[in-house]
């Protein structure tokens, strides 16, 4: 779905899109998953001691799902996370991005896959301070070969599908904490991915800010966008249409959210 697709779709034919069919329904069914974990095992060396991040997790997650992922601090959910962006690799089970088991790609080909598939919103927004918002969204356009006039047609779409487009040209400090976390949401959508990773995107903003960037999320997942979200917090976690929750590197519950429209 390309950037202009996103913002112009019509409100009538969203619910033709696979994605936004239910969970279990049989048109999902036949969709390739974007994520499937089978037996996912991550472990880490402290020394001579192991530390388990992930303890044999399996799940799926369909195009157009928006899922939370709750837990406490240190069950494993930045390592999901890490893992689901393929910045960390598994040491036991499987891997399939949108069928593709990633076990198989070298680092070339995953750094291809990632820039290209995968977009990734963090608490601290890693903007770089001496480019303008615009050029921040330009970036992992550069990284992907699009030519330049391209690059700046759709950076200007996602920074107007932000609501920022009286901001494009200012530098990252020049902005507040909720309009840099926008940028950062707008750079992670330029090259359409087929999955959207934010690991506490509200972590950093206060309330009635994280209200507005769950609902910027909402709207994209509206649109089709498929979201996968990390947070300790309940009330952003329930923004969400699923809620996985983690305990000591397990998942401990999977459960479908009704949420009011
Ligand atoms: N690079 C690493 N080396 C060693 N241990 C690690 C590493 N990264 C994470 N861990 C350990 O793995 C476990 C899971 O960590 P993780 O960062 O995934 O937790 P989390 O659920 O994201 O916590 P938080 O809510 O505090 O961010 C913890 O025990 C942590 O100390
Ligand atoms: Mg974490």
């Amino acid at each position: 779905m390309s950037m202009d697709e996103l913002r112009s779709e019509p409100d009538e034919i969203r619910p033709c899109r696979a994605g936004a069919k239910p969970l279990g329904s049989t048109v999902a069914m036949e969709v390739a998953p974007v994520v499937s974990l089978q037996k996912a095992q991550k472990v880490y060396a402290r020394g001579a001691a192991k530390v388990v991040g992930l303890d044999g997790l399996d799940f799926t997650v369909h195009p157009g799902e928006f899922v939370s992922v709750m837990g406490p601090s240190g069950c494993g959910k930045s390592t999901l996370l890490n893992v689901l962006g393929t910045l960390d690799r598994l040491d036991g089970g499987e891997y399939f991005f949108e069928g593709q088991p990633i076990a198989a790609l070298d680092d070339a080909a995953l750094s291809a896959l990632r820039s290209k598939r995968i977009g990734f919103v963090f608490q601290q927004f890693h903007l770089l301070q001496r480019y303008s918002a615009l050029e921040n969204v330009e970036l992992p356009m550069v990284y992907a070969r699009i030519a330049k006039t391209e690059r700046r047609v759709r950076a200007e779409s996602a920074m107007a599908l932000v609501g920022l487009t009286d901001r494009m040209h200012h530098l990252p400090t020049e902005l507040s904490g909720g309009q840099q976390q926008r940028v950062a949401i707008a750079r992670s959508l330029v090259n359409d991915p087929a999955l959207l990773l934010a690991d506490e995107p509200t972590g950093a903003l206060d309330s009635q800010t994280s209200v507005d960037i769950l609902r910027l999320f909402k709207e994209l997942n509206a649109r089709g966008v498929t979201i996968f979200m990390v947070t300790h917090d309940a009330e952003v976690a329930k923004n969400a249409r699923r809620l996985i929750r983690m305990k000591d590197a397990h998942i401990v519950s999977d459960e479908r959210l009704e949420r009011a429209a």
